[in-house]
């Protein structure tokens, strides 16, 4: 049982309401008991009984619900700093990619590695996600691009799973790009993923959703659609990498086929977002690869007046968005996308657990959810966003713990 107390503003960010209705209570408490919250409201109003395990002071400060980081390429070997200098220097994302670079290379330097390497890196990663208040990450395969190493990743996350605190959600993506070895035979990579590494993975439960990235230099809408039907077939739910560099209809695609979201964006035209509302498809930005990749920016005001929900995520892999600092990216959703810093908060929040089909139980302080929390050292939600700090966040609870 545990008890946070002397909390300034908690803002519950329940997932019904507006993007923009976040839910504050002044002057709260949260309680738990094991996981879960059994009491959220204003401190003034706390039953008996409520106190008799450990307590916590906020000391005043902000609490808000553990932060969902909804899209992350988490486990890959190596870095690509050159590709990072010569993109400066002018190369695009394309050029590099169809020059065997990019995706590509990441995939070399992960087959290359020891599993237990790559297990002890995503564990580092862990822990100072969880310094910055990131309690759930949702984890992508996608740098094995055959059928033992998709699967490898998939376990190196089952094994991580189970030496962190935080939840990680797993996510196939076999479907990334075509590996070079197919480069002349690209139906039968599709093929591949299709008969045999989608039936495995999902045989042994190693991942929740299947995700396709759709783009010139991947796959091609009809391609995406083939791969994410075979998921639904065996129980995966589709997400796709769509309209980021090129708007191919993948927003469109997102909605035909019941995706929980879409991500990326950077492209999506007005039908696309109209398809996505109409769907209930949830849109995952990513302004840390529209940033390095110089993309425009997310029209997320479009988004939002559309009626979608707009989740905000990192995108963390060695390419397009080399940094797993959510609240940075969160900066870059207000500053790039015109998000208000509620929406965004929203979006990282239960906005982003929908975009997880997890917000049923998790991403916000309501009783019966996990107990998933964040103590922020800052007077508001606008000014911690407005004054960027290496970290403001001072405690994470996950799950009940303090970490
Ligand atoms: O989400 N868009 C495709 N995949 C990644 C980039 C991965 C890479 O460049 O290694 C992304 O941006
Ligand atoms: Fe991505």
């Amino acid at each position: 049982m545990g008890l946070l107390t002397n909390i300034g503003i908690l803002y519950q960010c329940r997932p019904d309401g507006a993007q923009a209705d976040v839910h504050p209570i002044r002057d709260a408490a949260l309680a738990w008991e094991g996981d879960r919250i059994t009491w959220v409201g204003p401190a003034a109003d706390l039953p008996a009984g409520f106190d008799a395990g450990e307590r916590w002071d906020a000391g005043g400060r902000l609490v808000v619900p553990g932060l969902v980081d909804c899209h992350t390429h988490l486990a890959f070997g190596g870095w690509r700093a050159e590709e990072f200098v010569a993109k400066l220097a002018g190369a695009s994302y394309l050029d590099i990619a169809r020059a065997g670079g990019g995706i590509a290379s990441t995939v070399a330097r992960t087959r290359a590695a020891s599993t237990e390497s790559l297990v002890a890196r995503c564990r580092d990663h862990l822990r100072e996600m969880a310094a910055l208040g990131v309690t759930t990450v949702e984890a992508k395969s996608g740098y094995g691009l055959d059928r033992e190493h998709e699967l490898r990743l998939l376990d190196v996350y089952r094994t991580v799973q189970a030496q962190v605190p935080q939840t990680i959600v797993p996510t196939l993506l076999a479907a990334h790009t075509v590996p070079p070895e197919y480069r002349e035979r690209r139906e039968r990579y599709v093929d591949l993923v299709v008969d045999e590494i989608i039936p495995a993975a999902a045989a042994r439960g190693l991942a929740r959703f299947c995700d396709v990235f759709v783009e010139e230099t991947a796959f091609s809408p009809a391609e995406g659609r083939r791969v994410l039907e075979a998921g639904l077939a065996h129980g995966l739910v589709p997400k796709i990498h769509a309209d980021q560099i090129t708007d191919t209809g993948g927003a469109a695609l997102a909605a035909a086929v019941g995706a929980a979201s879409a991500d990326h964006l950077e492209r999506v035209d007005d039908a696309g977002i109209r398809a996505m509302a109409a769907a209930g498809v949830v849109a995952v930005t990513l302004p840390l690869a529209s940033l390095y990749l110089h993309q425009p920016p997310v029209a997320a005001r479009r988004l939002i007046e559309a009626g979608v929900r707009v989740a905000v995520a990192t995108d963390f892999n060695p390419g397009s968005a080399p940094s797993f600092h959510l609240p940075f990216a969160m900066t870059l959703a207000a500053t790039l996308q015109r998000m208000t810093p509620s929406e965004v908060l929203k979006g990282v929040t239960s906005v982003a657990a929908a975009a997880l089909r997890l917000d049923g139980t998790l991403g916000s302080l309501e009783v019966g959810k996990r107990a998933d929390a964040a103590i922020i050292d800052a007077e508001s939600i606008d000014h911690w966003l407005y004054h960027l700090r290496a970290n403001a966040c001072v405690g994470t609870l996950i799950g009940g713990r303090r970490v």
